[in-house]
């Protein structure tokens, strides 16, 4: 089975993915780490930004890996766990310029698609009930307010041990630029699918939301 979860940044889309992942042993991807780790290669290479013939070389040369590791999604490239690395600001305010880039889009989607072969797969991202995995039986489109996802962020920021240079309101502002960004690019721009269930979590509890597509599954697997 196919699950995609789409919707803009810190919705709560990787929490609710993982959590159902785990609770039905399927495979979690977290494809928006996946840009965040060619945002990574692209900066530790010196490169632009915009040169993605660059980028795509490097990505072939240090390469991207998802790892499980105690129930956990790390990622390495050339060797390194960069699982932190992908959060900092830095690579946040530049991944949405990289993630647009057709090339490294491609490659991605590409990747996406043979990570998903023909195991039971949930994916978080953007795109992925529209583009990567249209024939995904279940697909959910979360959203919540600007602020309450910038709220969630920083508290997702202390969990993982890293220190907010940034207030709630300056994340609530890149959080509002990136949507933008992502939902007017050219290719595959952030959209919720036609057959995709729309979720507003602002006011939903994490709990909520996971009984929430849980259900749909089941509703699913009856079919
Ligand atoms: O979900 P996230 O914030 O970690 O995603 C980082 C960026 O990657 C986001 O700004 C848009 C991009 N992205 C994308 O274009 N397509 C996806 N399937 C997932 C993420």
């Amino acid at each position: 089975m196919q699950v995609a979860i789409d919707g803009p940044a810190s919705a709560g889309k990787s929490t609710v993915a993982k959590l159902i992942a785990n609770k039905l042993d399927f495979v979690y991807i977290d494809t928006g780490a996946m840009y965040r780790a060619c945002t990574v290669i692209a900066r530790n290479n010196h490169l632009d930004y915009g040169d993605e013939d660059a980028i795509i070389k490097a990505i072939d040369k240090d390469g991207i890996e998802l790892k499980s590791e105690n129930g956990e999604q790390k990622v390495y490239s050339a060797g390194k766990d960069i699982s932190l690395e992908i959060r900092t600001p830095e690579i946040s305010a530049n991944v949405s310029q990289v993630s647009a880039l057709p090339k490294i889009r491609k490659k991605m989607v590409a990747l996406q698609r043979k990570m998903s072969g023909q195991v039971d797969v949930i994916m978080d991202g953007r795109d992925i009930g529209t583009t990567v995995l249209p024939n995904a039986e279940v697909k959910i489109f979360l959203v919540a307010s600007a602020r309450s996802r910038a709220e969630r962020r920083m508290k997702d920021f202390k969990q993982r041990g890293i220190e907010s240079t940034q207030t709630v309101e300056q994340i609530e502002k890149d959080i509002a630029e990136r949507d933008y960004k992502d939902s007017h690019r050219k290719i595959s721009p952030l959209r919720r699918a036609e057959d995709a269930i729309e979720i507003d979590t602002t006011n939903m509890s994490i709990d909520q939301v996971v009984e929430r597509i849980l259900a749909e599954i089941e509703k699913n697997k009856k079919k």
